[in-house]
């Protein structure tokens, strides 16, 4: 079914803007933030022309058939408690999509196929967030993608065709309330990532660190355990190897 921007206002509870073709929901979500857009509103499209992923990759979705969205949020933490977010994020979409978590932002199904990716950029403060926006690529209904990705799933692969709408629905409150969580510490979220990890008591590879994924850390680093001590990854791709 096609997304509305009425209904989903309505079915969300929220001010919501939708492109039937914008450059990338980021884009857009940033210009609102900047604009005074208040905590919660939500950017949708159906096809981005520059769909923008983790380390400067692209993200590509077929048009009409997946959800690409950015959440703007304003949230009581500071910027070095910010990394948080992402990983509330993929909280309440393995929740909501009952998938598993590759760290930092992966959502994979139980076959090891991405389904899903977040990227978090915020706008900060030396002592706040002044807002961060939340951007997130589901592959819904598309059940073929181009051979150069490495791994890809989708909700259809997994359960047939499902109303974009209603996904969105279930994500976005997911989501809203496992950031909201991190205002009262960073615990619940982090026992609820640890139970959704993908790779947690696994080898991996992450660049040049080769070890066993042992914990996810306050700041949202990774901890592995190379043999020699555990050391804190900040940033990359795991690789899993068993
Ligand atoms: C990744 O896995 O590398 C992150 C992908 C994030 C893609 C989403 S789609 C909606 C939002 N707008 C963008 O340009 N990117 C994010």
């Amino acid at each position: 079914m096609a997304l509305d921007q009425a209904h989903l206002s309505t079915l969300l509870q929220r001010e919501v803007v939708f492109f039937a073709e914008c450059e990338s929901t980021q884009i857009e979500a940033r210009k609102l933030a900047q604009d005074n857009a208040p905590s919660g509103t939500l950017v949708v499209t159906d096809s981005q022309r520059a769909g923008k992923g983790r380390l400067g990759r692209n993200w590509h979705g077929r048009t009409g058939q997946n959800l690409a969205f950015s959440l703007i949020l304003r949230p009581p933490l500071s910027p070095q408690q910010a990394p948080m977010l992402c990983l509330a994020t993929a909280v309440g979409l393995a929740q909501a999509l009952d998938l598993r978590i590759k760290w930092p932002n992966d959502l994979l199904d139980e076959e090891g196929r991405k389904v899903c990716g977040i990227l978090a950029e915020m706008e900060a403060q030396p002592s706040y967030v002044e807002y961060a926006i939340i951007g997130v690529g589901i592959n819904v209904n598309q059940t073929t993608f181009p051979e150069e990705l490495p791994n890809p799933g989708s909700l259809a692969m997994l359960r047939g065709e499902q109303d974009r709408s209603n996904v969105l629905r279930e994500v976005v409150f997911a989501v809203e309330r496992w950031c909201a969580e991190l205002s009262g510490g960073t615990a619940s979220v982090l026992g609820a990532w640890r139970q959704r990890a993908a790779h947690l008591g696994q080898r991996v590879r992450v660049g040049s660190v080769n070890g066993i994924a042992r914990d996810v850390r306050e700041d949202g680093a990774l901890m592995i355990d190379t043999g020699e001590g555990l050391e804190a990854i900040l940033t990359g791709d795991v690789e899993m190897l068993s």
